[in-house]
């Protein structure tokens, strides 16, 4: 259980909350390259939440600036893009990507005024297929080249979940949460992976488990499950914003306090590690909505449950838009949820002192591919799907 301060400090994202300076320590995927298109150059995002305008200039630069004119505020998505930059429809404004004021259309022609207006703007890099950005002090670090976004040897997808509409770190919590998957996804994902019927009942598969286990790591939290058959599950939470799946990564990222844009990053090796050459950008699926109404929140809409992100969703976004920490109670399974709550709060303190939080990398030796084990991982998950004995390789 928590103080009411203790939630706000581990839930609150905008500008200057602690937990938002948190976050704008690391690169942040907001939007797929496709969504910008010569015919569509400008689109809005809300990140950590801050209205903006994500946009491409007739040069090929990727921008995002603050979504509000400088001027008299009108929105830069209206904006038309030129060679240099973006030009506010109202009253031309020209901003480039590094946020540039150059051109003040209804000022006198020798007026230095332009030069006065700085307009607020986020460096944008693209790596598969997404475009990223940072929103932190600088220098800004590096992306860091984790194995599910780094490897050669296979090909990706990009899946765009439908909004979550409740606070990133639900999400989250539930990533260091291991025992829901013998319940809330007994009847969708543990069969399909062992070939079992569903069970449907209060226990499900919770049996098959004989205990959890959390460990600090670089780049987060472990949690491993031990199974009765000897079989050892086990996947990060890279700290702060993503999960670590068997077969990728899902990546959160707040568009404020109350909602949440996810992406999921899958990753698929070659059988015979063969290298993919094509760069081309990751195939996107944009998954349909998990509730109806989609734009109702609990109690006002109802949940599909027959996909397990959907469940997920239900059960993150039932807790409330930011869950009441301080109506708790803890048990011996929510271990985990207490060491990534303690690693937030000694992680804060770290960025309060000017220090870079866990998980940020500057140095590019290291940073060529970061290991998370998840070769292994999809290894494991191919055994458990074709219900074969477990090789003494994999096994604990
Ligand atoms: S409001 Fe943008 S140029 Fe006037
Ligand atoms: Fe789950």
């Amino acid at each position: 259980m928590l103080t009411k301060e203790q939630n706000e400090r581990l839930t609150r994202v905008g500008p200057g909350t602690p937990g938002g300076e948190l976050l704008r320590r690391y690169w942040l995927p907001i939007s797929v390259a496709e969504d910008l298109t010569d015919d569509k150059p400008t689109k809005f995002v809300r990140v950590l939440g801050e209205n903006l305008v994500l946009f491409k200039d007739k040069s090929g630069r990727v921008g995002l600036l603050d979504d509000r004119c400088s001027h008299r505020g009108a929105s830069l998505c209206y904006g038309r893009v030129e060679e240099r930059g973006i030009s506010c429809a109202y009253h031309g404004w020209l901003y480039d990507v590094k946020g540039n004021c150059l051109e003040t259309p209804p000022e006198p022609a020798e007026s230095k005024f332009p030069a006065t207006v700085k307009h607020k703007a986020y460096p944008v890099q693209k790596f598969i297929g997404m475009y990223w950005t940072y929103m932190g002090p600088q220098p800004a670090p590096l992306i860091p080249q984790y194995d599910a976004w780094a490897r050669k040897d296979g090909r990706r997808k990009i899946f765009i979940q439908p909004q979550l509409d409740c606070n990133w770190f639900q999400a989250m919590e539930n990533s260091v949460d291991p025992a829901h998957l013998q319940i809330l996804h007994q009847e969708t994902a543990l069969d399909a992976a062992r070939g079992r019927k569903p069970v449907s009942t209060t226990r499900g598969f919770t049996d098959d488990v004989t205990r959890f286990e959390f460990e600090e790591v670089p780049i987060g939290i472990i949690k491993r499950r031990f199974y009765t058959n000897g079989i050892k599950d086990e996947h990060p939470l890279i700290f702060p914003n993503i999960l670590r799946q068997f077969n990728g990564t899902q990546i959160r990222v707040p568009i404020d306090d109350t909602h949440t844009m996810i992406f999921i990053v899958r990753f698929m090796p070659t059988e015979d590690g063969s290298i993919i050459e094509d760069e081309s950008d990751p195939p996107v699926v944009h998954v349909k909505p998990y509730k109806e109404p989609v734009e109702e929140i609990h109690p006002r809409t109802r949940f599909r449950l027959n996909e397990v992100q959907a469940q997920d969703h239900m059960a993150w976004e039932t807790q409330g838009p930011i869950a009441d920490r301080t109506r708790e109670r803890l048990a011996t399974s929510d271990a985990g949820v207490v060491m990534l709550r303690d690693l937030m709060f000694r992680e804060m303190d770290r960025v309060a002192k000017g220090l870079d939080p866990k998980g940020v990398v500057r140095e590019q030796a290291g940073n060529e591919i970061i290991d998370t084990h998840l070769m292994e991982s999809i290894r494991e998950m191919n055994f458990w799907r074709e219900g074969r004995e477990l090789p003494e390789s994999l096994r604990v």
